[in-house]
């Protein structure tokens, strides 16, 4: 089968998948394929196996079911498997499907290949600024999280264990992840966008904290 009914075919299963709440629908996904496109052009990356990992980077997703982190890899692979693909890219979709999430302040990335480190800082740079706020309290309702306990300090993580309990606020998600991630990319591309991304954020808690105090 040719690449592009491939992809065609991963659309339309991926759309059917995505069960979790409105900041992780089919709408997530597009934006971080075609960014991660934008960005594995700039850096050479072979796009067909971008496109096809960040298509399936969120099905099966740890947080909507039950904390199994494994299970992404494991559901992208059972899927390809009609296709014919060689083991090789199985292997590395799977590899980047495990490793794409974000586990802790102190859990660093293992992510190897150029492809990816795309569909990496792709996924990153749509947790950050108005969308990645959008996505945050959006998580947060889904979950019932309180929007803001001003004495509830943020937690550095050690584990991945340790950071899949949620967050005592949504707000304290943004210290606890958010603002480290324009540190954390991996492309120029998405460390330029990611630094006007955090600047936003922060004017965004400023002005948070601002009306929680009732200022006018
Ligand atoms: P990752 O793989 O890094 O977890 P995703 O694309 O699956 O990235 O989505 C992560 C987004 O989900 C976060 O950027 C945030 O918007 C939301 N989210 C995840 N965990 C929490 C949490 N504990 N509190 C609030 N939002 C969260
Ligand atoms: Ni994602």
């Amino acid at each position: 089968m040719n690449k592009k009914r491939i992809i065609k075919e991963t659309e339309v299963f991926v759309k059917k998948s995505m069960i979790g709440d409105p900041g992780h629908d089919w709408t997530h996904v597009d934006r971080v394929r075609k960014w991660a496109m934008k960005i594995g052009k700039v850096e050479k990356a072979d796009l067909f196996i971008v496109e096809l990992a960040a298509l399936l980077h969120d099905v099966a997703d740890y947080k909507f079911h039950k904390g199994d982190d494994k299970l992404g890899g494991h559901v992208a692979v059972k899927f390809l498997k009609k296709f014919k693909l060689n083991t090789k890219i199985l292997n590395h979709i799977e590899n980047i499907v495990n490793e794409v999430s974000f586990k802790g302040a102190g859990v660093k990335y293992k992510m190897k290949t150029i492809e990816g480190k795309v569909v990496q800082d792709a996924d990153k740079l749509d947790a950050l600024g108005a969308i990645g706020i959008a996505r945050t309290f959006s998580f947060g309702g889904k979950f019932n999280v309180p929007m803001y306990i001003p004495k509830a300090k943020p937690f550095f993580h050690r584990s991945f264990k340790q950071y899949k309990k949620l967050s005592a606020s949504t707000v304290n998600h943004f210290y606890e992840k958010l603002l480290l991630l324009k540190d954390r990319m991996h492309t120029k591309t998405a460390k330029r966008i990611a630094q006007r991304r955090h600047k936003f954020m922060e004017q965004y808690l400023k002005e948070f904290y601002r009306e929680w105090k009732l200022r006018s």
